[in-house]
């Protein structure tokens, strides 16, 4: 993967991360953002629908959401880079490390996004609140909460 050169007071680690884990993706997210430069950054439960799309046999696994209003979805931001310690965020005035952020770049790019369950489809999950890339791998589903409480 290509990168952007770095900014001012970035750092990035030479040293290669471990692979002291093994995850298996369970499926992946239709959303409307086809590009990293579309999607939103802050996740909007009153955005648009997105799909959350179960491959076999995990849609079994479902069973039960349905009760739910919330759901926490766990991703793997598989466009991110990894290698980096301090980056610079627009927002802030300054490089900060990655672990003082929930910036999608970080050693293991998993990121966190309750969203609004707006139905059950069979082994599919129509949701909103999504602010994740078209294709993004998902890693695992639990029970979330409502991010306005
Ligand atoms: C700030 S992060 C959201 C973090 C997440 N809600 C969390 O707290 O873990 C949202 C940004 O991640 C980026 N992003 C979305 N999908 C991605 C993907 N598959 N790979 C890399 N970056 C992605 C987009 O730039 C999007 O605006």
């Amino acid at each position: 993967m290509s990168h952007k050169p770095l900014k001012p007071g970035e750092e990035w680690t030479g040293a290669p991360l471990g692979a002291d884990a093994t995850l298996g993706f369970i499926g992946h997210v239709e959303t409307p953002w086809k590009r990293l430069q579309d999607c939103p950054k802050r996740a909007d439960p009153e955005g648009p629908e997105s799909r959350v799309i179960l491959k076999a046999p995990w849609g079994c696994a479902l069973e039960g959401v349905e009760q739910f209003d919330w759901l926490e979805l766990y991703l793997w931001f598989h466009k991110a880079r990894r290698d980096l310690l301090l980056i610079a965020p627009h927002h802030a005035d300054g490089p900060r490390g990655v672990f003082s952020l929930r910036s999608p770049v970080r050693p293991n790019p998993i990121a966190v996004t309750n969203v609004k369950l707006v139905a059950r489809e069979g082994d599919q999950l129509i949701v909103t609140g999504l602010e994740a890339l078209d294709g993004t791998p998902l890693l695992d589903i639990k029970p979330g909460r409502c991010p306005y409480a």
